[in-house]
């Protein structure tokens, strides 16, 4: 099959860790003949927003569906509200393309020291809920600015959405031979939704007997991040909860610069997107000192989706290569190296695998 992949680069270090990515990707072609991938690049981020008063044309999404996978570096920019970069871009994508599960492994790499003292050898996914929950625009403020104001935000849990979640992890533990599947709750002081959540994820798990359920209310769960995070294979969590013990999980394998992500429509009707956890960094942006490895780790996570695990294998192993044997360190990780030396350095060590 050949892949046709939509590259969108976005702003500050996006275009820099895309770069390292293409290589990677390149270099990938050139050692496995049955690897067939064409790339269209969209520079669809802020300097197009400022040229062109919007950030996409408006056949934008048009133009993606045709894509059998989307690669997105990171968008954000200080002249540019935020609104327009993640509401006008990441969040149509996510929401067009029924983008419904964010899936976001936690794995400490060979080669990194997690901040943890027993980091040891941590490796568990999160799956977040993506399309519904405590994300939601519905709600409103009355009397705005007086004393007596007050914001109602609702939380919109569906039971099919919730199903779709609970069936994506327990179907992802079978695939992967795991034991077991956590789901973050908070039916003790939510007492609607998440007793919804809590229902729903009990049945599906009824469908895996193999599987072992194990509920924790979510501030208990953060701790346990922390305190005995190798316990952990398969986290299911709804969109906010999700968010939150993504960065966490994020913080104790080494950082936002090593972390990927990907978000999935499942079906395979629409093209899922593939980007890092991390934003466009504008603090180091234009420095060519960022860490590339969540966006080449992002794309790994694409050649599974397009069913190629066996590559995706592949890079996690290079990229361990270069952090366990090589002086090839940037600055996040303690080094002095550039991005497009770490970009290297693994293009060398995918040649030796
Ligand atoms: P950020 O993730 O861009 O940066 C947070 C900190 O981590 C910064 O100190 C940055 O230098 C560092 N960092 C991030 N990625 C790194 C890498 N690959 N290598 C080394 N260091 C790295 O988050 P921040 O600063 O809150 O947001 C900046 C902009 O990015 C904002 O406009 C925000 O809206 C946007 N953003 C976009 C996202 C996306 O495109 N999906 C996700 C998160 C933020
Ligand atoms: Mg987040």
């Amino acid at each position: 099959r050949n892949y046709q992949i939509a590259v969108l680069p976005g702003d500050g270090i996006g275009p820099e860790v895309v770069n390292e990515t293409m290589k990677v990707l390149e270099i990938l072609k050139k050692l496995d003949s049955t690897l067939h991938m064409e790339f269209d690049t969209f520079h669809w981020n802020s300097e197009y927003y400022l040229q062109h008063g919007e950030i996409m044309p408006k056949n934008g999404l048009e133009t993606l569906k045709k894509y059998d996978a989307i690669l997105f570096g990171a968008i954000g920019d200080q002249r540019v509200p935020d609104e327009v970069t993640i509401w006008k871009l990441i969040m149509p994508i996510r929401k067009q393309f029924n983008q419904y599960i964010n899936f976001r492994p936690v794995k400490l790499l060979q080669g990194i020291a997690s901040p943890l003292t027993d980091g040891g050898d941590i490796d568990f996914v999160i799956i977040r809920e993506n399309a519904e929950g405590e994300y939601s625009n519905s709600g409103g403020r009355l009397y705005p600015g007086f004393e007596q104001e007050i914001a109602v935000q609702n939380t919109i849990f569906t039971r099919k959405g919730t199903a779709k979640a609970a069936r994506f992890a327990f179907e992802y533990a079978k695939r992967n031979r795991k034991r077991s599947v956590t789901s973050a709750t908070k039916s003790n002081a939510i007492i609607h939704s998440m007793k919804l959540w809590d229902e729903v994820v009990q049945e599906i798990s009824e469908e895996f007997p193999a599987i072992k359920l194990d509920s924790y209310y979510i501030d208990a769960l953060a701790a346990y991040f922390v305190s005995r995070p190798k316990d952990f294979e398969v986290v299911v969590a709804s969109n906010l909860f999700g968010d939150i013990l993504s960065d966490l999980g994020s913080a104790v394998v080494g950082g936002l610069g090593l972390s990927p992500s990907a978000n999935l429509n499942p079906e395979g009707d629409y093209p899922s997107m593939f980007e890092p956890v991390h934003g466009s960094a504008p603090d180091i942006a234009g420095k060519g000192v960022a860490n590339p490895i969540a966006q080449i780790w992002s794309a790994a996570l694409m050649l599974e989706h397009l069913g190629r695990a066996d590559l995706a294998g592949v890079i996690v192993d290079a990229i361990e290569r270069v952090l366990l044997e090589k002086e090839v360190r940037t600055p996040d990780l303690g080094g002095t190296s550039t991005t497009s030396e770490m970009g290297t350095a693994i293009c060398e060590a995918l040649q030796q695998i």
